[in-house]
């Protein structure tokens, strides 16, 4: 009886080596286990045996029976496993191209950015930064913007809450708070902060109540310059803006400053420039930044004697700086987030 359970394990054993699918395993499950299978038909003929004998032969049957039904249920792991290995083999078709090789991008606004920084850097500017919520004093105030001046208006400024205003800001009794509106402010930080010479760059984020449009945000970026030292001149400040405008565009770029007005700068420029190598700007002149030398009015608000010091101060929009360089046509491009446009930068 023994040598008979001990045949039937090793003929399962090696009958389940070669099985290929499920209906084979089924099959070979059923000859062992099933009604009339060899284990069964053997477990049967303990009625012949004497009663003496018949428990341990019962339990050593049984012993098998377990022994083969776990068998038979790794098989079957075994062979869904195979399977879904060979249909995950199939779906991979190694003869396409592999897939893109997707990594995160800087953002055009801060490419641009970055191109702005460094080419003043490389002539001996430093980067000064400041925050975004400015008081009014620091926003306009002390950059000779008069009370009733346009730019101070609801209409062009987003003001914070009453509740937000507090005293003692440079003495005043009661200040309100502004999303700055312009870099601007950052200059009269760095001369508050700093002794001349002063030689800095200060890029960030400007804020306008504007109606958002193919060339207008409510939130966009500039980049302010401010150079103070001794007997400076409208020629070091042309120098150095016609030195950066070559560097960004080409250097078959022609510039002009057309005068202009701003409170904090006298005189006032609007820089133009021209360059037969702008897409659908080229040979015209467009403009691209507002500059001028620092108002005295500025020098009195930071406590600079206007007698030893003098000083250049420019404001560029990065924007505009990336539209142009790129030939982008909506501004909105930048703040939407679409990868298609993206992806190309
Ligand atoms: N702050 C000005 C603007 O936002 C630009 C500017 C900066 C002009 C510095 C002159 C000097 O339009």
């Amino acid at each position: 009886m023994q040598e008979k359970l001990q045949a039937i394990v090793s003929e399962t054993e090696s009958a389940l080596g070669s099985v290929e699918d499920m209906p084979g395993l089924e099959q070979l499950k059923a000859s062992v286990l099933g009604g009339n299978g060899s284990l069964t038909v053997l477990m049967k003929s303990i009625a012949s045996l004497p009663p003496e004998e018949r428990p341990a032969f019962g339990q050593a049957v049984n012993k098998v029976k377990n022994h083969l039904a776990e068998l038979f249920k790794n098989a079957v792991s075994d062979l869904n496993s195979a399977a879904d290995a060979k249909a995950l083999g199939e779906a991979v078709d190694v003869t396409l191209p592999p897939p893109g090789n997707y990594t995160g991008g800087l953002h055009p606004l801060t490419l641009a950015t970055r191109e702005v920084v460094s080419i003043f850097r490389a002539i001996g500017f430093t980067v000064a930064e400041a925050t975004e919520v400015e008081s009014e004093w620091f926003c306009f105030d002390a950059l000779n913007t008069p009370e009733d001046h346009p730019a101070r208006d609801e209409q062009d400024t987003l003001y914070f809450p009453a509740e937000t205003r507090f005293g003692n800001v440079q003495g005043k009794a009661d200040e309100a708070f502004v999303m700055r509106t312009h870099t601007s402010s950052v200059q009269i930080r760095t001369m508050m902060e700093e002794q001349p010479p002063i030689r800095v760059i200060a890029p960030g984020r400007c804020f306008r109540r504007d109606t958002v449009d193919a060339t207008h945000s409510a939130n966009f970026h500039q980049t302010e310059g401010l150079f103070v030292d001794r007997k400076v001149t409208i020629e070091d400040l042309k120098a150095v803006l016609d030195h950066f405008l070559r560097e960004l565009f080409g250097k078959q770029v022609k510039t002009r400053l057309r005068p202009s007005f701003f409170p904090f700068t006298e005189p006032s420029f609007e820089v133009d420039l021209f360059s037969p190598n702008l897409g659908r700007l080229s040979n015209q002149w467009i403009e691209i930044m507002g500059c001028g030398m620092v108002d005295p009015a500025v020098f009195d608000q930071v406590g600079l004697d206007t007698g030893e010091w003098s000083g250049y101060a420019f404001g560029l929009g990065i924007e505009r700086v990336a539209m142009m360089l790129h030939g982008i046509d909506d501004i909105r491009h930048f703040y939407q987030n679409d990868q298609r446009f993206l992806k190309q930068f």
